[in-house]
């Protein structure tokens, strides 16, 4: 099972309580080892987290490079555990414009655990969907103009092969804590059919008991996938 989850909330987190909003990346930061250590238990083999939108460079410069740093702080403190725990981290989005030092650090934890085998931990930093789908598209053309893939054979297969997923079945779940019910840019390309599930609950306060209640809940959805249910055919 993949599940995908848009973590947000941490601003608001922290500004309830009186705190600056980094105080609430920094729980974050906390909920995320929580959530990635629970989620095989619960027969999640895919997770893949939203950490950093190709618009939140918007962001003041400052909370820009706090993340950055928490990032960072975050990989090398825990690369050896997480190749422990058989979790392979792979990174998604665009690395035009990370720090250099960000990106060092990405490289060394997925080499560190790329051989692992127990889940996969995608990291969305500098995503978007609409960039992701961009990128996809000049990929299948460069294909066309190279005379490798021919236009006929562009399809949903060829396609997803050229997104930054390509190492993973489609998302079965999307996740959004906050309260927000939107996508932000998020995997456009593949929620297609994915389960959508939205919960008020600011992202450092996310448990793994909400999350185990989501995935139990996940499990009685009847995905016809524009087919018939099961009992009706
Ligand atoms: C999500 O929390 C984390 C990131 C986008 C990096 P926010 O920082 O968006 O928190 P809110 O939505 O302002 O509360
Ligand atoms: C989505 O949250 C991005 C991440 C969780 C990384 P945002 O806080 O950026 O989304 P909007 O601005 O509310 O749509
Ligand atoms: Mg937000």
């Amino acid at each position: 099972m993949h599940v995908a989850i848009i973590m947000d909330g941490n601003g608001r987190w922290a500004t309830n309580r009186g705190l600056p909003r980094v105080m609430g990346h920094r729980r974050g930061v906390k909920a995320v080892e929580d959530i990635v250590k629970f989620a095989p238990s619960i027969g999640i083999d895919v997770i893949t987290l939203y950490a950093f939108s190709t618009e939140n460079w918007k962001r003041p410069a400052k909370e820009v490079e706090t993340l950055f740093r928490l990032f960072k702080f975050f990989f090398v403190q825990k690369a050896q555990e997480f190749k422990r725990l058989g979790f392979k981290v792979c990174f998604i989005g665009s690395r035009v414009g990370l720090p250099a030092a960000i990106t060092q650090t990405m490289d060394h934890v997925s080499d560190l655990t790329q051989d692992c085998q127990r889940m996969t931990v995608n990291i969305a930093i500098n995503y978007g969907g609409q960039a992701e789908i961009l990128d996809a598209t000049k990929i299948i053309a460069q294909q066309v103009a190279d005379g490798t893939l021919s236009v006929d054979d562009i399809d949903e297969t060829a396609f997803s092969n050229a997104t930054h997923l390509a190492h993973c079945a489609a998302p079965d779940l999307i996740v959004r804590t906050g309260g927000d019910v939107r996508l932000s840019n998020f995997l456009l390309w593949h929620v297609a059919y994915s389960e959508l599930s939205f919960s008020d609950t600011l992202w450092p306060d996310y448990t793994p008991a909400e999350l185990s209640a989501v995935v139990n809940d996940f499990a009685s959805k009847d995905r016809r996938f524009g087919g018939l249910t099961k009992k009706a055919v």
